[in-house]
């Protein structure tokens, strides 16, 4: 976004210090609901979607559905997808280059029209995000796939199906496990992806397409294995809850020294979450409805953290976890293994007074009596969600830019940090007026 547009966007401003209390909602995932709709492309009938979230990044992945023949509607949190209609194999590149995700698409339109051109997706601030996986994989699977201008040509060679094969992915990559995971739903024969990802996504996924009519197993696991059918039927389905958002409400909670609920999360999904908060003294506890307690302990301690594919500690997490580090006693090492440019939030971080140093992918953060508020900027949606954790804890004012990175990821965030007690805004940089509540 040019200097000049960000100057002219709106700015979130928090009053912290103070601790939060209550209960907060969260939504239905991010990261699911964007795969779960580029699987619609699969189904040769209507689907209806539940608890979907109200994100730009949704909204995007629906237009580019819409780009394909796909007719969608969207009621509250529900969308309605009628994918009968599918009747082009070409994604646009300024819808595509928008929402990098909208690319595991290219596997499932593949499988559907027996051909797919796709735009190469961009690297985005925490890393160049290749895809080379997605498209060994595909190739696998008997497609032609090559790279041009840009574009990423894919069609099946020679028969009217992708074959089912054996693949090996070199890493357990979220996107590309869903890309071959959708292609293979409709392949003729067996197909087993080893080392897959273990994501509760991923399994999401497999639910969702498994109620279309897909015979998926393993999701999970680090073996999926898909027996492809010849075409996918209509279903009804709910996307599971962010395990993202819940966790970064639940660290927000930690910084604050506050008693809070947070839910519905599936707690197998936040083990990791869970288990590092209660290494730095705090008690949590998950209640019959899926709600998540936590509460202040005696002195937040330091503790390290490393990111790593599910079950480890997750790179989504990483940032506003080191938000509340910088108030733990002690020294904390938080290496980031997943991503090779997502510490970007450290410079806003020690703008805040935080002291904190990096070196290579690993960053030493050494604890402070508190943070004060400034006036910082969010470079990507969880940088942004850890300025928000630190401007919650911190003395004072925090302004925060960059919020079309954070309105990518949290439905309405500022009215669920108001309804746990937050003194938090949304205002109109130039007008310095706050803005109604869900305006952007
Ligand atoms: C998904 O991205 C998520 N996005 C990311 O969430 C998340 O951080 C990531 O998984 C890891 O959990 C969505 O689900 C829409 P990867 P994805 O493929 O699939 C390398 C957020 O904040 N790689 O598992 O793109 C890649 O460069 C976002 O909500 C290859 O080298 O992640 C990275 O270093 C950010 N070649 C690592 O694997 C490939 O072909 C993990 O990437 C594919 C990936």
């Amino acid at each position: 976004m040019s200097a000049s547009r960000e100057a002219e966007e709106p700015i979130l401003e928090i009053v912290g210090g103070q601790p939060l209390s209550g209960r907060v909602s969260v939504s239905g995932a991010k990261n699911s609901a964007l795969v779960l709709l580029a699987a619609t492309v699969l189904c040769s009938g209507e689907c209806r979607l539940r608890n979907v979230p109200s994100l730009v990044d949704v909204v995007r992945m629906g237009q580019v559905l819409e780009s394909l023949g796909l007719k969608t509607r969207c009621l509250g949190d529900v969308w309605e997808i009628d994918a009968r209609h599918l009747n082009r194999a070409e994604a646009p590149y300024e819808l595509v280059s928008q929402l990098r995700a909208s690319f595991f698409a290219i596997g499932a339109l593949l499988a559907r029209m027996g051909e797919a051109r796709f735009p190469l997706p961009g690297g985005c601030a925490i890393g160049a995000r290749p895809v080379e996986l997605h498209v060994r994989g595909l190739q696998a699977m008997g497609a032609d796939v090559r790279i041009d201008g840009g574009i990423v040509f894919a069609s099946i060679r020679g028969k009217s199906r992708l074959q089912g094969a054996r693949i090996y992915l070199d890493y357990p990559s979220v996107g590309a496990t869903e890309t071959l995971m959708m292609a293979a739903a409709l392949a003729e024969g067996e197909t087993t992806i080893e080392n897959a990802a273990r994501e509760p996504e991923i399994v999401d996924l497999a639910n969702f397409c498994n109620a279309m009519g897909a015979k998926i197993r393993g999701a999970g696991t680090d073996t999926v294995t898909i027996e492809g059918v010849p075409q996918l039927h209509s279903t009804d389905y709910s996307v599971m809850p962010d395990r993202i958002e819940a966790g970064t409400f639940l660290v927000a909670a930690a910084a604050t020294q506050s008693d809070l609920l947070v839910g519905p999360v599936l707690p197998d999904s936040v083990v990791a979450t869970l288990a590092k908060l209660e290494a730095i003294g705090l008690r949590t506890d998950v209640d019959a409805g899926n709600y998540i307690r936590v509460r202040p302990g005696a002195a937040l301690m330091a503790t390290d953290i490393e990111t790593l594919p599910f079950p480890g500690f997750p790179t989504d997490m990483q940032a506003q976890f080191m938000a509340l580090l910088t108030l733990c006693e002690g020294s904390s090492a938080v290496t980031e293994t997943v991503f090779e440019n997502r510490l970007r939030h450290v410079a806003e971080l020690n703008r805040m007074g935080a002291n904190i140093r990096v070196k290579d992918r690993v960053a030493i953060v050494k604890g402070v009596p508190f943070l004060s508020g400034a006036p910082v900027t969010a470079s990507d949606l969880r940088a942004g969600a850890a300025l928000v954790v630190a401007g919650l804890a911190a003395r004072g004012k925090t302004s925060i830019r960059g919020l079309h990175h954070l309105d990518r990821g949290y439905e309405n965030i500022e009215a669920k940090l108001r309804g746990i007690g937050a003194n938090v805004q949304r205002i109109n940089s130039s007008a310095e007026t706050a803005l109604p509540l869900g305006a952007s």
